[in-house]
């Protein structure tokens, strides 16, 4: 029997290490104020914190939408802040955005299909397969394949936000960011597509950054916790500890605020059908 490789026995590096960043935007306000985060690969990283706190900003400096001031992004083993051009392309194969608002993330102009397949043919899988790709991808997040040939006025938000993971997950991405992904939706269709992720997740391994100012939304889909209040991590770890024993007076407050919100999520997710 040959020797296993030294490497097997090394811990594995996180799939995301964000280390001290920092954002501060023209107009003086300091977004982000040495933000530090790691997500492993399949796993479910939450962010909360109020609106403003700075959530979507530090989603933008991971995606490489935005610069950061300062400290560094590894990303599957890549320094994100050094790449440029091809090489910074080729990693948003791996590392996808589910937006907060569908209606404005599609193009109105292109039916759902070819968006979704345009997220392939950008990266350089040819027009025909990309669009079966597309269908295959609808019917897995529960839309009627039919809806390939619609334009997004057709759809209902939530048939539009499983569209948006569909998109999402055509790269076969190791981590999608999911930025206040469920907000826009009604409770009970909110459940459906946690439940959605949850299940997407179990079939291809793939780690979500999940960015709510919803606490019970967080509470529902995430192994680990990142609490941001004013540009800054004030509390972070294990969502059921942080839940059972908040540390910081601010998770303590927002946690008070939204008692019967958790009990409500967990309650229309465990009743929703899965698709
Ligand atoms: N492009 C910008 N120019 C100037 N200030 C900005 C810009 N984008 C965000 N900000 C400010 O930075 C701070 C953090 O904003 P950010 O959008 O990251 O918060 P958030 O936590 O995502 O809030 P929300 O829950 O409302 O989405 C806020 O004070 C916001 O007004
Ligand atoms: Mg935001």
């Amino acid at each position: 029997m040959s020797a296993a490789p030294a490497t097997a026995t090394a811990p594995a590096e996180p799939l995301l290490v964000a280390e001290h960043l920092m954002k501060r935007f023209p107009n003086g306000v300091q977004a982000v104020d040495d933000v530090s985060l790691t997500v492993h690969a399949g796993e479910t990283v939450g962010i909360v914190g109020e609106s403003g706190s700075g959530k979507s900003t530090t989603a933008k400096l991971v995606l490489r939408l935005l610069d950061a001031d300062d400290g560094t992004i590894r990303f599957a083993g890549t320094d994100l802040r050094g790449l440029r051009g091809k090489a910074l392309r080729d990693v948003r194969r791996s590392l996808q955005l589910v937006p907060q608002n569908p209606q404005t993330s599609f193009n109105p102009k292109l039916t759902i299909g070819d968006s979704i397949a345009f997220n392939l043919t950008v990266h350089g899988t040819r027009s025909k397969p990309a669009h079966a790709r597309a269908v295959e991808l609808l019917e897995r997040v529960g839309v009627a394949t039919g809806h390939a040939a619609k334009h997004p006025h057709e759809l209902s938000g939530g048939q539009l936000q499983r569209c948006a993971i569909a998109r999402a997950l055509a790269t076969e991405p190791s981590l999608v960011i999911c930025d206040e992904a469920v907000s826009a939706l009604d409770k009970s269709v909110q459940a459906q597509v946690l439940n959605l992720l949850a299940e997407l997740q179990r079939e291809t391994g793939v780690a979500f950054l999940f960015i709510s100012h919803d606490l019970a939304v967080v509470e529902h889909v995430a192994d680990r916790v990142v609490v941001m209040y004013l540009g800054e991590v004030v509390e972070e770890g294990d969502a059921a500890a942080i839940w059972r024993a908040p540390a910081h007076e601010y998770t303590r407050a927002l946690l008070a605020a939204t008692p019967e919100r958790l009990l409500a999520t967990r309650d229309a997710a465990a009743a929703a059908p899965t698709p």
